[in-house]
């Protein structure tokens, strides 16, 4: 039997390169050895304000993107988080062994409420990272590929499964982030003390898989750099490691070769060459994104859903029994 691994992209703003290189890559060799489940994650994404037929485009979207970069339907369930209303159940069932500190100590709640205060934020937002359990403990989840910024959520992920399971008897496993040097935080490129967000408020944070030529090169033209002009990979250059990183990851030419490649080169042509590898990188991947039709997503949604109902419905039904609900 195949270990099963399950992840999910929100459909909340423009898909990045961080989203890509810290967790899609990764999704595209592991279906090969894993039971795979990725999932469009729209539940989390209503956590913050969206417009409903934005929400509905980005949906399909980002399975589009799923799909275009690799993950092959053949290999891997694809389906909407919505549409199987056991995550919903479970999480609220989650809630209530989840401790308030726990979460209030989560990094993504705190950055997002320090960027629109407390105030404005919803209470969806807080109880983010235990719906993100359900969606994994639900399925028996082994791995969990997701890039470096979520691997706090695992560990709650881990927790609350752990204290479900020592109240309640063995009930659900416990799962495991899995990061690889490609899930490392791709950062802004217009800040590399912050990752790289959809929700960033300037263009100029990201490049959106979406991106054309243009904006392509005039984001990493406008990225900043560090002082000095010598191309070197170290942590006292955090912006210049950053576009190394992605050169990098998009080349599969190491950092260090980088570095040998731009000896006395200067950052212009590196930044031209990084447009270039960045431009390679997104032509062929936006092609096939637009040669899938709704439609043909949708199926493939569908029967997503369609085979992985089944899994959720027998966990959640386990999980009523043993907390005494008649079912
Ligand atoms: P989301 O949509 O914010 O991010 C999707 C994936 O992209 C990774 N990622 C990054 N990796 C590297 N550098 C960055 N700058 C960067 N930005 C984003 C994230 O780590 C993530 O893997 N909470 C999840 C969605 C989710 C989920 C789940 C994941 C909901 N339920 C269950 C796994 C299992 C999230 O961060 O979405």
């Amino acid at each position: 039997m195949k270990k099963r691994i399950f992840s999910g992209i929100q459909p909340s703003g423009n898909l990045h390169l961080g989203n890509y290189l810290g967790a899609i890559k990764n999704w595209v060799k592991l279906q090969d050895e894993y039971e795979s489940i990725f999932c469009v994650v729209d539940m989390h994404a209503i956590t913050v304000p969206q417009d409903p037929a934005e929400l509905r485009r980005r949906t399909i979207e980002v399975a589009k993107v799923y799909l275009a970069s690799g993950i092959d339907p053949k290999k891997s369930t694809l389906f909407i988080q919505s549409q199987i209303s056991e995550h919903a159940e479970l999480c609220w069932i989650l809630n209530t062994i989840a401790k308030i500190p726990e979460l209030e100590k989560m990094t993504q709640f705190k950055d997002k409420t320090q960027k629109n205060g407390k105030e404005s934020s919803a209470v969806g937002l807080f109880d983010y990272p235990v719906l993100m359990a359900a969606d994994i403990i639900l399925y028996d989840t082994e791995l969990v590929p997701v890039g470096k910024d979520q691997k706090q959520h695992v560990e709650l992920t881990r927790t609350l499964a752990e204290r479900f399971n020592k109240k309640f008897g063995e009930t659900f496993v416990i799962p495991k982030a899995y990061t690889t040097e490609t899930s490392e935080n791709i950062m802004g490129l217009d800040d590399p003390s912050k990752k790289m967000s959809k929700s960033a408020k300037s263009e100029y944070n990201y490049i959106a898989l979406s991106d054309d030529e243009e904006t392509v090169r005039r984001k990493i033209k406008k990225a900043v750099t560090d002082s000095g002009s010598e191309i070197v990979y170290s942590d006292e250059k955090p912006a210049l490691k950053n576009l190394i990183n992605i050169y990098s990851l998009l080349s599969e030419i190491s950092p260090k070769e980088i570095e040998k490649k731009y000896v006395s080169k200067g950052y212009s042509n590196f930044k031209n060459d990084l447009a270039d590898v960045v431009i390679n990188f997104l032509t062929p991947l936006q092609q096939k994104i637009a040669d899938l039709t709704d439609e043909k997503v949708l199926q493939i949604l569908e029967a997503g859903a369609k085979k992985v109902r089944p899994i959720a419905k027998k966990k959640l039904e386990e999980v009523k029994k043993k907390i005494g609900f008649i079912i």
